[in-house]
C-alpha cells in the first residue's frame, strides 16, 4: 500500500479518500489477528495514556475503545459527564484543559453537541478521536460498518446498501455514507419524510445517494440493510404518528428481509429498539451482523488508536 497515514485526529471521515479508509481497514485486519492470540494484547502503545471522555451514555462504543486501548497496552482512564465536575458546571474549555494537564495522549470524546471534537482538538495536543456528536458523525461507526460489510459481501463496488429509519437525527447515516461511497457502494436512504433531511428529500442529495420513500421498494433485490435507531431522544413532537405505526410502516420485519437478495445481511448500529425500528427475529436471525459489528468494532478502535498514537511522536506529525 503506497498511501500513507497523516491524520492527526479522526473527528470525521467527510473528506477522506478511499486510500485512507483502506490504511484503516487493512490495519483492522491485522488487529482482529491480534484479538485470535490466546492473550489477546500487543505493545505499540505501552506508556501512553487513553483518555475516553463520554459526555453522552453509550455502550458499545466506550468499551471496545476501552478494550480496544488495552489490547495495545495503553493506560486508559474513564470521564463521564455524571460523577465528573462536567455536572457542576465545569465548560468544555475548562475540562479540555485538565485533560490536558493529565497528560492524555489521545482523547476519545463523545458528545451532544455536533462539532465538541474539533473545539477539543483545537485546544489539546493530544490526538482526538470523535466517537459520537450530535447529529454530526460516528467516523468509527462508519468504518466498522464498512469493515464489517465489506467482510460479508467481499468487495462493495455497484452493492446497493438501503439505510432506513431516522435518517435526520443518526451521525451514523452520515458516517456510513461517507465510508461506503468511497469503497464504491450505493446508498438507497429510506425513511418518513418527517426524518429525512429536507434537502436530501427535495433531491440535494450526498453523491452516491438516493431517496425511495417506499420501504419495501428500496429493500427489493438489494445487497444489504442497515436500520436506523428511532432516536427518540433528539425528536421534536409531532415527527411520527406513533411507534406502533412506524412499526409497521418503516420496521424491518422477515415480511420484508425476503424483498433483499438471498442472504443479504442486515445491521444495526445499536442500541436497537427491538420490535420498532426492527423485528426480535431479524436482529437475531441468521442474517444479522449485528453482533458482529460490536466485534469488529474493537479492532477498528485498535486500528485507529495504533494508527494515531504508535509510531512517531504525537509531535511529529502534520
Ligand atoms: N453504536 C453506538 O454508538 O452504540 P453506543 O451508543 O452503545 O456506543
Amino acid at each position: 500500500m503506497t498511501a500513507k497515514w497523516t491524520r492527526r485526529h479522526v473527528l470525521d471521515t467527510d473528506d477522506w479518500s478511499r486510500e485512507e479508509i483502506e490504511i484503516v481497514l487493512g490495519q483492522t485486519d491485522a488487529m482482529l489477528e491480534i484479538l485470535s492470540r490466546p492473550i489477546r494484547r500487543a505493545p505499540p502503545l505501552r506508556g501512553r495514556t487513553v483518555i475516553l471522555f463520554f459526555a453522552e451514555a453509550s455502550t458499545r462504543t466506550r468499551v471496545s475503545f476501552e478494550l480496544a486501548a488495552k489490547a495495545l497496552s495503553a493506560d486508559v482512564t474513564n470521564i463521564t459527564a455524571s460523577g465528573s465536575s462536567v455536572e457542576k458546571g465545569e465548560s468544555l474549555y475548562d475540562t479540555v484543559r485538565t485533560l490536558q494537564a493529565l497528560g492524555g495522549d489521545v482523547v476519545v470524546m463523545r458528545h451532544g453537541s455536533s462539532g465538541a471534537p474539533y473545539f477539543v482538538a483545537e485546544r489539546t495536543d493530544a490526538a482526538v478521536i470523535n466517537a459520537g456528536d450530535g447529529w454530526h458523525a460516528h467516523p468509527s461507526q462508519g468504518l466498522l460498518d464498512a469493515f464489517t460489510l465489506r467482510g460479508a459481501l467481499g468487495d462493495l463496488a455497484g452493492k446497493r446498501i438501503v439505510i432506513v429509519g431516522d435518517v435526520l437525527h443518526s451521525r451514523v447515516a452520515r458516517s456510513d455514507i461517507n465510508t461506503l461511497v468511497p469503497l464504491g457502494a450505493r446508498i438507497t436512504l429510506s425513511g418518513p419524510p418527517t426524518l429525512i433531511p429536507t434537502a436530501w428529500r427535495c433531491g440535494d442529495l450526498p453523491p452516491g445517494t438516493s431517496y425511495e420513500p417506499d420501504v419495501d421498494r428500496a429493500l427489493d433485490g438489494a445487497d444489504g440493510a442497515i436500520v436506523l435507531r428511532l432516536q427518540r431522544e433528539r425528536q421534536e413532537s409531532g415527527l411520527l404518528p406513533s411507534l406502533r405505526e412506524y412499526s409497521r410502516v418503516w420496521g424491518l420485519s422477515e415480511a420484508r428481509l425476503v424483498r433483499m437478495r438471498p442472504n443479504a445481511p442486515v445491521m444495526h448500529p445499536g442500541p436497537m429498539n427491538e420490535g420498532v425500528e426492527i423485528d426480535a427475529a431479524v436482529a437475531h436471525g441468521s442474517r444479522s451482523l449485528i453482533e458482529k459489528q460490536v466485534t469488529n468494532g474493537v479492532a477498528v478502535r485498535m486500528a485507529l488508536l495504533y494508527l494515531l498514537a504508535a509510531g512517531a511522536p504525537l509531535d511529529d506529525r502534520p
